[in-house]
């Protein structure tokens, strides 16, 4: 296999996978096929999502592909919110959506939590599903300046610090999103 598209217009996503796979694969941008269009999430799960963007890259360009999709899902809050984790309050900004989980949460003692990322692949017109977890806990009020989305709130299990408390390399080195990477680069290269 040489060429493979990320269904992604996230920059920063697609300069970390590239230097995962390193030169084995020539990974592709939406914008280096042509493909401008912001792909529509109207899935009701991370993996519909996942599947929604793939599927739309391979059904009009013919090209294996791959697409991920993210969020976080609070227990106590049966799993919210998850798929619309990035517009939690009804909008994009990331302080009105913690604001709208800490209330949420107030008063509960579950803070159990975890973040997941789901990759859709489709290689040769067929579906593979790749999956990342990290379990923690959602603290009571913001702490840390680093990373994005709900990293000041969430604890991984194992350590006293936020996910905005760690430099990328920690953070990168354990998170949902590059145990996923890790399983389709583990499935791609044993191919
Ligand atoms: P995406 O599918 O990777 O774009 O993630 C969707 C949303 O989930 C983001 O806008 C964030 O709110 C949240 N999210 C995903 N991954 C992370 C993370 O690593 N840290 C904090 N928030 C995240």
């Amino acid at each position: 296999m040489k060429e493979i598209v990320f269904a992604t217009n996230n920059m920063h996503k697609l300069q970390e996978v590239r230097s995962i796979l390193g030169d084995r694969v020539t990974l592709l941008s939406l914008q280096d096929i042509g493909c401008d269009v912001d792909i529509p999430e109207t899935g009701r799960t991370l993996q519909e999502n996942a599947g929604i963007k793939s599927k739309y890259v391979f059904e009009r360009y013919r090209m294996n592909c791959f697409a991920d999709d993210s969020g976080l899902e609070v227990e106590a809050l049966g799993g919210e919110p998850g798929v619309y984790s990035a517009r939690y309050s009804g909008s994009r900004d990331m302080a009105k959506n913690i604001q709208h989980l800490l209330e949420k949460l107030d008063g509960q003692t579950n803070r159990m939590a975890c973040f997941k990322t789901v990759i859709s692949l489709i290689l040769d017109g067929r579906e593979y599903l790749f999956e990342g977890k990290i379990e923690g806990r959602i603290i009571h009020e913001k702490i840390g300046d680093k990373g994005f989305g709900y990293d000041p709130i969430f604890v991984p299990d194992g350590y006293s610090k936020t996910f905005a408390e760690m430099d990328p390399e920690e953070k990168n080195a354990i998170s949902h999103r590059a145990i996923a990477v890790a399983n389709l680069t583990d499935f791609l290269f044993t191919l």
